[in-house]
């Protein structure tokens, strides 16, 4: 990283406690206490972070200074914070019914949401009693499928996935997602068109995959109707800010659910972007899912910053990224419940917080989102950990595990929760060279001493450590509503917006020029850069 990208009030601190092994900061328990804190459900242990008081009390004074109380209000109480699309960001509007304290956003707003939260649970309740003619939808459903992607994917996916253990049953959940038309191909091979709900999830509507994969099904339920358009609208429903362009693409509009410009995408698991996951669990655990987000929101809002998980774990990725130039955190959950956590946290952080120009149009003074990836473990263990312990670089690693499991197979849950204990241990206590050579028993002093430097460990390699107490509706809202509220006070600690994603569009604008080519016989219906026309005609010589 270079200097000017580090940030110089954390410097000092950083230089401190290079000298400092964190074998040695974990020896002090007072330190340790400092760095544990729970809110509901969740436990936070930033104990393995190479942080000690004065460096803790610094990031405090820094948060302290920032105005986040200002800043996190306005969030709450409905301000366009997301200045250059001039929005509101009203996500935590969504699940106000579930909070102690008085919500602050606008009153219309809160009669939307509750309007169609009630929606939600009426057409919950019908398809749970097998007849939702009401509610525009065919008998005898069997499998929902959620066409969407990016935030009208990532967020249900999650949660349908990592709340199997609550899902109704006679209802199975199914994503279709990449434009990849192999998804849609195996889907419909598996899937009866007659008992199949597919729910278009798309805030604008104008998703090219989501609207290809819709059409490629509309056409599947239609052949199975003989075209009876009547009967292919009772297996649709959509979900989209755009009213009129669902409509237009042939859903009713009774069979459309709202979204709003305050919510953004990587936001809206508890809007109606959440419908197939109340299909799954059922209203009551689609509620107690936006309880646990809004104790979140409630914790984020009265606690002080020293306990407040999310200005926590904020200030740990701040010091992480531009004290010491850490430019990727691995999350592991140690749940395979939790599989599609990491990629949901891709897109709510990365595309939050990848950054470079604050809303003034400024260059950023710092660097700002890191690479976020990972996958389960122990999986995770037995693939790219080695690189985690002995490797050059050095990751934050993010560790979930969950207390209680949701089966009764107890020795296979302590054999898992030893080893997330065992491996946060290990980065950050490491072996010594002189404890890996008391070891070392076969050959010579030599062969000894060659072998132990390959069995050393440095250590001192930082992690976070986050328990639920157990993997249910409630501590799920919390987790997402966690990382939610970190990523709301990295945009506010680094001055960006963490709520508009400009950086996603010239792709797609490329992509849309390049179409035409790919389709025409010839591959030059454009004018491209010359290895992007090499790779067309490639593709053109290679199908003939
Ligand atoms: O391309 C990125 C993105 O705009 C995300 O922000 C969004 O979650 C996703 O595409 C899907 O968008 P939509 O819900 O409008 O189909």
């Amino acid at each position: 990283m270079s200097p000017e990208r580090r940030s110089s009030f954390l410097a000092e601190h950083v230089d401190r406690l290079a000298r400092v092994h964190l074998r040695d900061l974990l020896k002090d328990a007072a330190r340790g206490k400092r760095l544990r804190h729970r809110s509901g459900p969740i436990l936070l242990d930033l104990s393995r972070q190479k942080l000690d008081g004065v460096a803790l009390d610094a990031l405090g004074a820094h948060v302290e200074a920032s105005g986040w109380q200002a800043a996190r209000d306005a969030m709450f109480a409905g301000a366009p914070i997301n200045t250059s699309e001039h929005r509101a960001v009203l996500h935590t509007a969504l699940r106000a019914s579930g909070s102690q304290l008085p919500s602050p956003a606008p009153r219309d707003a809160l009669q939307e949401i509750e309007q169609t939260l009630q929606r939600i649970d009426a057409l919950v309740h019908a398809i749970g009693l097998g007849d939702a003619s009401d509610f525009g939808v065919a008998p005898g459903i069997t499998d929902v499928v959620n066409i969407g992607i990016g935030g009208s994917d990532l967020g249900p996916r999650l949660a349908v996935r990592a709340l199997a253990p609550y899902h109704v049953p006679g209802l199975r959940s199914h994503f279709l997602t990449n434009v990849d038309g192999q998804s849609a191909y195996e889907l419909m091979h598996q899937l009866d068109p007659k008992r199949t709900l597919v729910v278009v999830v798309s805030k604008t509507f104008t998703t090219q995959e989501t609207l290809l994969n819709g059409t490629v099904l509309r056409d599947w339920i239609s052949r199975a109707y003989a075209g009876d358009a009547n009967a292919v609208s009772r297996h649709f429903l959509a979900v989209s800010a755009n009213v009129a362009a669902a409509e237009a693409w042939g859903v009713p509009a009774a069979q459309v659910y709202p979204m709003w410009d305050f919510v953004g995408g990587r936001f809206s698991l508890w809007s109606a972007v959440g419908l197939s996951l109340a299909l799954a669990i059922g209203s009551y655990n689609f509620h107690a899912l936006l309880k646990g987000a809004a104790h979140i929101d409630d914790h984020f809002r009265s606690a002080p910053w020293q306990e407040n998980l999310p200005v926590l774990l904020s200030l740990v990725e701040l010091w992480n990224r531009n004290g010491h130039g850490r430019g990727s955190r691995a999350v592991v959950p140690y749940a395979d419940l939790l599989t599609d956590l990491t990629s949901y946290l891709q897109q709510l952080e990365m595309e939050s917080l990848g950054k470079q120009v604050t809303p003034q149009g400024q260059p950023v003074a710092q660097s700002t989102s890191a690479v976020v990836w990972g996958s389960v473990g122990t999986n995770a263990q037995h693939a790219y950990f080695q690189a985690l312990h002995q490797g050059t670089d050095v990751v934050p690693l993010e560790f979930i595990g969950v207390v209680k499991p949701a089966h009764d197979l107890q020795a296979n849950h302590d054999a898992l929760l030893s080893n997330l204990l065992a491996q946060a241990a290990a980065l950050a206590l490491g072996k010594t060279f002189d404890e890996a050579l008391a070891e070392a028993k076969e050959g010579d002093d030599a062969a000894r001493r060659v072998l132990a430097a390959q069995r050393t460990f440095p250590g001192d390699r930082p992690s976070t450590v986050i328990l639920l107490d157990a993997l249910t509706p409630e501590s799920l809202g919390a987790l997402i509503a966690l990382y939610e509220h970190k990523v709301f006070m990295l945009g506010h600690l680094w001055g960006i917006n963490a709520f508009d994603q400009w950086g996603v569009e010239l792709g797609k604008s490329i992509a849309r020029q390049i179409l035409p080519a790919l389709e025409s016989d010839s591959g030059h219906a454009g004018s491209f850069d010359t290895a992007t026309q090499a790779l067309i005609e490639a593709i053109h010589e290679r199908r003939k």
